[in-house]
């Protein structure tokens, strides 16, 4: 039985278009690749692909992961410029036994080589937000609070589970800063024995607890996806705390080999986007205060 979960709002159109493949017998992979370039091609969305705000410098450096976990093959791109759609390459590299994790301009040569889409990712409405960011004299750099990665889980008929992450990272980063979504284990990790997690928010932090291999190795020894999710943010946040930290900005989403979901969130509300058995809807996942990153599955409504 096929099965989709995908992060934030901004993932529900492509998640549909990915799912409605799923159940007409196609491929996980084509269903990733789908949903994820749904979210790329759209300005509106200004943490992912075009329109994605840029760094400090103003142009827009782009990071994006794919995993295959029946083959535990992964490929990424990172801090790379121009790639329409950044997916699209990371699929590509996926395979590879070499030179599967291309950063700059070696990712953007590859882009081209492959025949790929390129176009400026800025739009006038991004540049106008950097130009704006650049008066202040007071900059915080904050992870997104409403979306950030568009990371997509789906799992087919054939048995075949990918996990596929993709975002412009931090508005105003420094040129070359690179999160942790095309990092393997942090922003991505995917087994198809047990199942696959992605994560979004601040990466400097996630990666801190390579959340996402974290949560596929609970899986492995029987959590279920929730489960998974609850413990290993709760493990970090924790961490954190007892370091004097606040709890950060982290949330999780995972599926395992029988297609059941689940998400975690330090924030008060994570909405996620899931489908399995049913046409796809929209969830929350709700954080608990500091140091109880709680999750529950709470249905938020059927749309977007
Ligand atoms: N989670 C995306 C980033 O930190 O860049």
């Amino acid at each position: 039985m096929p099965a989709m979960i995908g992060t934030w709002q901004m993932c529900f159109e492509g998640l549909q278009e990915g799912y409605a493949i799923l159940q007409n017998g196609g491929t996980a992979g084509d269903a990733v690749q789908t949903a994820i370039m749904r979210v790329e091609d759209n300005a509106d969305y200004n943490s992912v692909g075009f329109g994605g705000l840029p760094a400090a410098d103003g142009r827009v450096y782009l990071d994006a992961a794919w995993m295959d976990g029946n083959t535990l093959h992964m490929g990424g791109i990172m801090s790379a410029e121009n790639i329409r759609n950044p997916i699209r390459a990371a699929r590509l590299l996926c395979g590879r036994e070499t030179n599967c994790l291309l950063a700059g301009r070696g990712a953007e040569r590859f882009a081209v080589e492959q025949g790929l889409p390129m176009r400026d990712m800025r739009t006038e409405k991004s540049l106008a937000q950097w130009r704006e960011e650049l008066q202040k004299a007071n900059r915080q750099m904050d992870a997104y609070r409403e979306h950030d990665t568009v990371c997509m889980i789906a799992l087919d008929d054939h048995g075949s589970m990918i996990v596929g992450t993709s975002t412009s990272g931090l508005f105003m980063k420094e040129p070359g800063r690179v999160g942790d979504s095309p990092i393997i284990g942090s922003g991505f990790y995917c087994d198809a024995r047990f199942g696959a997690a992605a994560a979004t928010g601040l990466g400097e932090d996630i990666m801190r607890g390579c959340l996402s291999y974290e949560i596929v190795s609970l899986m492995k020894r029987g959590a279920s996806p929730d489960e998974a999710c609850q413990q290993a943010l709760y493990e970090l946040v924790k961490s954190k705390v007892s370091l004097g930290e606040d709890e950060g900005s982290m949330s999780v989403i995972a599926m395992n080999a029988q297609g059941q979901y689940g998400a975690a969130t330090t924030l008060r509300i994570f909405p996620f986007a899931a489908a399995k058995n049913a046409q796809p809807r929209l969830y929350a996942a709700r954080g608990g205060k500091a140091g109880h990153a709680a999750s529950s599955a709470a249905e938020l409504k059927n749309e977007p």
